[in-house]
């Protein structure tokens, strides 16, 4: 029988990536999300609109589709914007996680993906970090993903729950135009904001310990991301399954990298500014991937040129026009 999974946030730029891989595997998707930042041109699949508190509703839409498990995407995702509004953090990334909980437990629904973030690590010490580096997120952000895998682990515990949390890195790139990121919260996409404006990035910060003293993060791209998904759900059919797992290429790039690429493949002349570095920046940031790899046999296929270019071509049209 097709499996049908239900994603939270699926109308989101992850979210919407995650309902195209789940499809090329052969399952089927529902849809919840509140449109809060998704986009309903990205849903093409039965669609419920809906803010994942409300508890009856979930129920009632795990009960109609007869849900076999839920990729849990729909929350808030701003750093900044969580260190002034921890509330809302708490709330949105919490609160409405132990709502789809119970949902969850009241339907007999077993199986969760849950969309984690390496924010949860805070400072690292490490070139690379694994999944048992010490957890000391610094900001409300990073807090509210970490107690979100604390309450499914204890829910698991509990109810027999089979979950993976998944700890994105530095998501960026599209598999087709229309999913493109619509967010300018990121690098990249604030790189392309700066270019349509006709001014110059600004790279955050030029004294970091670092080989370029810009920071190092860890790119990956939304489609190997979404493609991690399948494989974490493949591993839930195991009884007691209880999987944390980082998500990223296991490589680190420089902000000057980056920016030095999307030079290349938009074939701007691009010279940075050096700024104040941004508080609370962690001066590197690198996946050890060698726990994903080894028990799901997944690995990332896109390097940085795709996700630059493919994220670059989805640009819309008021930076054609000012391409030159
Ligand atoms: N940066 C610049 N200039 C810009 C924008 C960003 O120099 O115009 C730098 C930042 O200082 C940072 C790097 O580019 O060093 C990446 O910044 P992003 O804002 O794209 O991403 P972060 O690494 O700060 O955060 C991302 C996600 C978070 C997640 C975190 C986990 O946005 O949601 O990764 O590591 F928590």
């Amino acid at each position: 029988m097709t499996e049908t999974w239900l994603v939270t946030g699926g109308a989101g730029y992850i979210g919407a990536h995650v309902v195209r891989s789940l499809q090329a595997a052969g399952a089927e998707a529902v849809v919840i999300d509140d449109l809060s930042t998704g986009d309903l041109r990205r849903v093409e699949v039965p669609f419920v609109q809906a803010d994942i508190a409300d508890c009856e509703l979930v129920a009632d839409t795990l009960r109609r589709h007869r849900i076999t498990g839920v990729v849990h995407l729909a929350a808030d995702k701003q750093v900044e914007e969580s260190m002034r509004e921890p509330l809302t953090y708490y709330r949105r990334n919490v609160v409405n996680l132990m709502q789809l909980l119970t949902a969850m437990a009241q339907c007999e629904v077993d199986k969760l993906v849950f969309s984690s973030s390496a924010a949860v690590y805070g400072m690292v010490d490490s070139a690379q970090v694994r999944e048992d580096h010490p957890t000391r997120p610094i900001n409300p952000y990073g807090e509210t993903k970490l107690v979100g895998e604390w309450l499914i682990r204890d829910q698991a515990r509990a109810t027999g729950l089979r979950y993976a949390a998944l700890r994105y890195f530095n998501v960026a790139g599209t598999a087709a135009p229309e999913l493109g990121d619509l967010g300018r919260t990121n690098l990249v996409p604030m790189v392309f904001d700066a270019l349509a404006r006709g001014e110059q990035p600004v790279i955050f910060g030029g004294q970091h310990p670092t080989p370029d003293g810009t920071c190092v993060r860890d790119f990956i791209h939304v489609q190997d991301l979404a493609d991690a998904h399948v494989a974490a759900i493949a591993a839930l059919d195991e009884p007691g399954a209880g999987h944390v797992f980082n998500v990223g290429c296991g490589r680190g790039y420089s902000v000057r990298e980056v920016i030095e690429m999307v030079a290349e493949v938009s074939g701007r002349g691009i010279t940075p500014r050096v700024g104040a570095a941004r508080p609370g920046d962690p001066a590197m940031v690198v996946a050890d991937t060698t726990h994903i790899n080894a028990t799901l046999g997944w690995r990332a296929r896109h390097d940085l040129r795709e996700m630059v270019n493919s994220a670059w071509r989805a640009q819309p049209r008021q930076l054609s026009a000012v391409r030159t």
